[in-house]
């Protein structure tokens, strides 16, 4: 039987979904697409999990799609393979819990672009990043034309696509392409570090935050205010905003861990 190359596992309330092809420095194959999704849907039906991580096993995060096996593809099945990569990462950037990567090695092309869905990245210090698509005579397929320049300014985007260059985790700091750079050794403890706050925080109030900064992006600026206003009367349906409210005023913490 074949190894997987997705790993789930949730432990105390995180979900840990590491790539497992560290021999291809976690080259993004179809097949791990779609474990990939099937690990996103097993995480939706688990409602005990606050808070998931995305990792790479071995020496790197990822080092993109996997050359090997699109260097076979037609221009059909290179689309499909786009389309699909762009559904499983648009898929874990909806999540309603909060996603964290954690980026060792590389995260180059489709590594980047899965670093990109997720909410939060933190680097460890010798990490590098890039979109190097273009040096293989093609261009990102999994939503890194879009995402990066929305992350970091359509100049810096710009910049990193047309030229595929590799940049430091501190340049990536500096670009806000991460917001936080671990030191050595240390990536998986800051990591756990955010984890544990945001697991300590209401469900519902992260799901909303996440709803209004997502779909709102996709809106003009008055339909975006109207979903915050609806995402706003909504948290006040839900007994995290009681507890919340009330631990304030008792001048105690909150406990939303009931939920
Ligand atoms: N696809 C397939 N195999 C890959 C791979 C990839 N993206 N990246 C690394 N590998 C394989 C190598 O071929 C090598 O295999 P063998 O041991 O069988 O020779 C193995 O992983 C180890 O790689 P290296 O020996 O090169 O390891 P390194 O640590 O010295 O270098 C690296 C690491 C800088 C990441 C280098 O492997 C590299 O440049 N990889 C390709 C990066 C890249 O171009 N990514 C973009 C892909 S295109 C894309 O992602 C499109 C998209 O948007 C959808």
């Amino acid at each position: 039987m074949n190894e997987q190359s997705v790993r789930f596992e949730v432990e105390d309330q995180v979900a840990w979904i590491t790539l497992n092809r560290p021999n291809a420095r976690n080259a993004i194959n179809r097949s791990m697409l779609s474990e990939l999704g099937a690990c996103l849907a097993m995480l939706m039906g688990r409602s005990d999990v606050r808070v998931a991580i995305v990792r790479g096993e071995g020496k790197a995060f990822a080092a993109g799609a996997d050359i090997a096996e699109m260097k076979e593809l037609s221009p059909l099945e290179a689309e499909a393979f786009a389309r699909l990569g762009q559904r499983v990462f648009t898929a874990l950037e909806r999540l309603p819990v909060p996603t964290i990567a954690l980026i060792h090695g590389y995260a180059l092309g489709g590594g980047l672009e899965l670093a990109m869905a997720c909410d939060i990245r933190i680097a460890e210090e010798s990490a590098m990043l890039g979109q190097p698509e273009v040096t293989l005579g093609i261009v990102p397929g999994f939503g890194g034309s879009v995402r990066l320049p929305r992350l970091i300014g359509q100049g810096r985007a710009l910049e990193l696509l047309l030229t595929g260059d590799k940049i430091s985790a501190d340049t990536a700091l500096s670009y806000g392409l991460v917001t936080h750079v671990a030191q050595a050794g240390r990536l998986n403890e800051t990591g756990m570090q955010i984890a544990n706050r945001l697991k300590a925080l209401p469900k519902t109030a992260l799901a909303s935050v996440k709803r209004s900064v997502y779909d709102g992006s996709e809106l003009e600026v008055g339909a975006a205010q109207s979903l915050e206003a609806t995402l706003f009367g909504l948290a006040f349906s839900t007994p995290d905003q009681t507890e919340g409210m009330a631990a304030f005023l008792e001048k105690r913490a909150p406990d939303f861990s009931r939920r």
